[in-house]
């Protein structure tokens, strides 16, 4: 029989500091119901203090995974760390976290595809395991945004959105015959790159960063947020329909969506498109914002431990972000 890979385990860590959204109009000129009512968020959480990086978020998350897996960390075979907030700019927050999780040897590989990095990983992960490559491949989303966003009038569109948090996977052999990851698709668009995006330290200005670049904000991201929204209520929708179908599945027959965590609007959008009724539609958007890689991890892992879903669960999932990325899958648990 031919190998296939499946999600054995998921994880997720949150930093305990909570930010409401009446916590952030103090900062800068914003309120709760603007927030609220374009993006469904209430709350979010921050790191404790300055020096947690997203590696460190990473480490219960990954820790998590692996047990769920019933695995020792000393099966993990490889690592990928889809991350767009690494804790420095090299070397990878991948290799941070192998050293921390006590992997000394073990491939770590970063993946910096923003909002789909879960699932570009996840296909990585998917290959690996398929070809024999690696065993038991430790997928990894987490995101440090707290730090790297602006709390002033120019910043607020962005600012409002994100939040840290961390989400993992162990990616292994099927052991069951109807379990696995059964169709993933990926997309990139670079007609979208300046739509969504940090423009400095960039090493193609000399030098990379100056005084004016930081007077200017350049060091912030900075998002054309209408394109974005139509982009992935179209994308989206798209490329679900596409894996659903290359399952050999339908629409009826998924048990959960998992859909990225950007905007409740966008999810809700996708959702009525496919017809996936309310309550096979995982939200957290509202407590954590959007924590671009970490989102589908997050809320695998969340609704795998509270029984929403389990063992023999059709998940689809989808994402759009930066780049333009995008991308979907469906994996039986
Ligand atoms: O992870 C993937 C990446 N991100 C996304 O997928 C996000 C997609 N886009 C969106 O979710 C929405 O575009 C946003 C929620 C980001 C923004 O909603 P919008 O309805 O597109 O608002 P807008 O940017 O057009 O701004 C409307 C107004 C502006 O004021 P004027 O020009 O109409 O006077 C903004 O200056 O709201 C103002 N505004 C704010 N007001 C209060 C922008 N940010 C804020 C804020 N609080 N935080």
């Amino acid at each position: 029989m031919e190998r296939r890979a499946a999600i054995l385990g998921t994880g997720h860590y949150l930093p305990t500091k909570v930010v409401t959204n009446d916590d952030l109009s103090q900062l800068m000129p914003t309120t709760h119901e603007w927030i609220h009512q374009r993006t469904g968020i209430r709350e979010r959480r921050f790191i404790e203090e300055s020096g947690i990086g997203a590696s460190d978020l990473a480490i219960p998350a990954a820790r998590m995974a692996v047990e769920q897996a019933g695995r020792d960390m000393k099966d993990v075979d490889a690592v990928l760390f889809a991350t767009l907030s690494p804790d420095h700019q090299f070397p990878g927050a991948g290799c941070l976290l192998i050293h921390k999780l006590g992997l000394p040897g073990v491939p770590a590989l970063d993946v910096r595809n923003q909002c789909s990095g879960f699932l570009y990983s996840l296909s990585v992960a998917d290959a690996w395991v398929r070809s024999g490559v690696y065993k038991n491949v430790l997928v990894v989303g987490a995101e440090v945004h707290s730090t790297g966003v602006e709390f002033n009038e120019r910043g607020r569109d962005v600012a409002v959105l994100f939040g840290d948090g961390a989400g993992a996977a162990l990616v292994g052999e099927a052991t069951r015959p109807e379990q696995g990851i059964l169709s993933l698709e990926l997309h990139a668009d670079g007609a979208g790159a300046y739509d969504l995006w940090l423009e400095a330290p960039a090493s193609k200005y000399d030098p990379r960063l100056t005084h004016e670049m930081l007077d200017a904000g350049k060091h912030f991201p900075a998002m054309n947020g209408k394109q974005v929204f139509r982009w992935a209520a179209e994308k989206m929708p798209e490329v679900a329909h596409s894996v659903v179908k290359k399952a050999g599945l339908t629409m009826a027959e998924i048990d959960m969506l998992v859909p990225h965590q950007a905007n409740m609007r966008i999810n809700q959008m996708v959702a009525a498109k496919l017809g996936i009724p309310e309550e096979k539609v995982v939200h957290n958007i509202e407590v954590y914002g959007n924590t671009t890689a970490a989102t589908i991890p997050i809320g695998l892992s969340e609704s795998w431990r509270s029984g929403k879903i389990g063992p023999g669960s059709k998940v689809l999932m989808a994402a759009f972000g930066a780049g333009f990325t995008w991308g979907g899958a469906v994996a039986v648990l």
